[in-house]
């Protein structure tokens, strides 16, 4: 399977978990934007834990790309704190929630569909932030995204990006969903390495998308290879009554702050 069809199968993916209102399809409410309009305000890169306000700094009048960023969550919540956002997203359905909300609280809001190896659509040096919660599990291949996060963002800008920790994808899917935790992947893991095209069709049948777990090196040293400088990580768990999960064993995700000198 070729990178365009994994990219296909996500963006449909995502419109159909649009359908099933995953969580992170979910638009914020009326009370959140207007919280936000009167300066009371958080967003998470990860499922927990707000970005701290240091990383994010004055949003008022910065130009922000939400990458990878669809479905009325973050994207509105910037745009009613001040700032002039865009709204990156290779599903429709999910940019239709940001849509949604602008609309519902005539907020000003750009919404652009399309993969973000590929930010094509963005002049150089177009952005101060950059702000990519957990979503790069979904491209076989992460450099060109850095790459191209590095190039749209204006000298002095940040990219803040959520992840997951790979060591998630080391026990097998169905065993945890029993509760149970056994070690079958070696990392970096693949949703299509190693399967036949049966066998990728009942996985995305069940799982709706495919996923790709990424070394520490391709997330962090990627960043650093595209010229960014690492100033800030912290470490989150999965949703739920903490410790819930494997998250009662190891924090599941991770955000990185990167300065493009
Ligand atoms: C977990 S959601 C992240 C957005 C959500 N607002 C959040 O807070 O986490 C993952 C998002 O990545 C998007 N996505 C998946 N593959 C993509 C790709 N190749 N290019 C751009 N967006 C993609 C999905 O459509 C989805 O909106």
């Amino acid at each position: 399977m070729d990178a365009a069809e994994v990219r296909r199968i996500n963006q449909e993916g995502w419109d159909r978990r649009v359908a099933s209102r995953d969580i992170w399809t979910v638009p914020v409410s009326r009370e959140v934007i207007a919280a936000a309009r009167a300066g009371d305000w958080k967003v998470v890169l990860t499922p927990n834990r707000p970005v701290p306000r240091s990383w994010l700094g004055e949003v008022r009048g910065r130009d922000i790309l939400g990458l990878a960023s669809g479905g009325g969550q973050q994207g509105p919540v910037l745009a009613a704190a001040g700032a002039r956002v865009t709204v990156f997203d290779a599903s429709a359905a999910q940019l239709a929630q940001d849509e949604a909300v602008a609309r519902r609280d005539g907020l000003t809001l750009t919404c652009i569909q399309g993969f973000m190896h590929d930010l094509s659509a963005f002049a150089s040096e177009s952005f101060d932030l950059i702000f990519h919660p957990v979503s790069n599990t979904y491209a076989p291949d992460i450099a060109p995204v850095w790459r191209e996060a590095s190039r749209v963002l204006r000298p002095g800008g940040t990219l803040l990006a959520g992840f997951m920790n790979p060591i998630v994808y080391i026990f097998d899917a169905e065993a945890e969903a029993r509760g149970r935790f056994e070690v079958r992947h070696r990392l970096p893991y693949s949703d299509i390495q190693g399967r036949t095209p049966e066998e990728i069709a009942a996985l995305v049948a069940r799982d709706h998308t495919l996923e790709f777990s990424h070394t520490l090196e391709a997330q962090i040293g990627g960043q650093t290879d595209a010229g960014f400088l690492i100033a800030g990580f912290y470490e989150d768990v999965d949703l739920g009554p903490p410790p819930a999960g494997r998250s009662r064993y190891f924090p599941t995700c991770m955000a990185t702050r990167a300065l493009k000198p």
